[in-house]
């Protein structure tokens, strides 16, 4: 039996690597699997919240509203619509840095000869810094992914993207980041001292936040 702490509280998470198109069949792609995004939707749920999941990735959870989507600009837009209306907002994706500027409404064939072939990338829109600048009263949390200087980098996150915190993870240590079922985290919060929590399954480092959140 779980306690429904969270009932009547909306979130959103989004998860999962941006998918952006170069010509119909192609994309620019990252490793993100969105397992710890999946985890905070999940446990949320399950403590009773009403979760909007926003994913990239092609999956189903019982009882939670899932939105697909591919590129950067769509995940906003959707994002756009609802986030006034939710409590908090959890910014697991992995978004892309840059997009293709053109993409091609046709599959683009190959040239013989020409050994190299160019993609244009213009940056893409920091979804976390724009949607956390329209803030009324949402909770909002990013992820920093680091390989290096990981406290300052994600100090510099949690004060330029408007975020009330941001979990950091240190994606070099073996067990924590991409791919795998395990995260080390260190939570950074606003005006606190960093607290760096054990390495643990993404489903516990999904119940250590919502605890933490529900103690606030
Ligand atoms: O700047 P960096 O990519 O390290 O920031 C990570 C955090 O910002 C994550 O929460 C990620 O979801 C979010 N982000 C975003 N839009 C981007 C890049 C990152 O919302 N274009």
């Amino acid at each position: 039996f779980i306690e429904k702490k969270l009932a009547g509280k909306k979130v959103i998470v989004t998860a999962g690597g941006t998918k952006e198109a170069i010509d119909p069949v192609r994309y620019i792609g990252n490793r993100s699997s969105g397992k710890m995004g999946f985890a905070m939707a999940k446990v949320a749920r399950d403590l009773g919240a009403d979760v909007t999941l926003i994913t990239t990735v092609d999956i189903n959870f019982n009882n939670m509203n899932i939105i697909k989507v591919q590129t950067a600009s769509e995940m906003m837009k959707q994002l756009q619509e609802i986030f006034q209306d939710t409590d908090v907002l959890i910014m697991a994706a992995a978004v892309a840095d840059f997009k293709p500027v053109h993409v091609s409404d046709q599959k683009i064939k190959k040239n013989n000869d020409e050994d190299i072939f160019n993609v244009k990338l213009t940056k893409n829109p920091d979804i976390l810094k724009t949607i956390a600048a329209t803030k009324t009263n949402q909770f909002v949390v990013g992820f920093a992914a680091e390989t290096q200087n990981l406290l300052s980098n994600a100090e510099k996150k949690l004060a330029s993207k408007n975020a009330d915190v941001i979990l950091a993870n240190n994606v070099s240590q073996k067990g924590a980041g991409f791919g795998v079922d395990t995260n080390q985290i260190t939570l950074l919060e606003k005006g606190h001292e960093p607290v760096k929590w054990d390495l643990m399954s993404k489903t516990d480092v999904a119940k250590k936040f919502w605890d933490f959140y529900l103690n606030k």
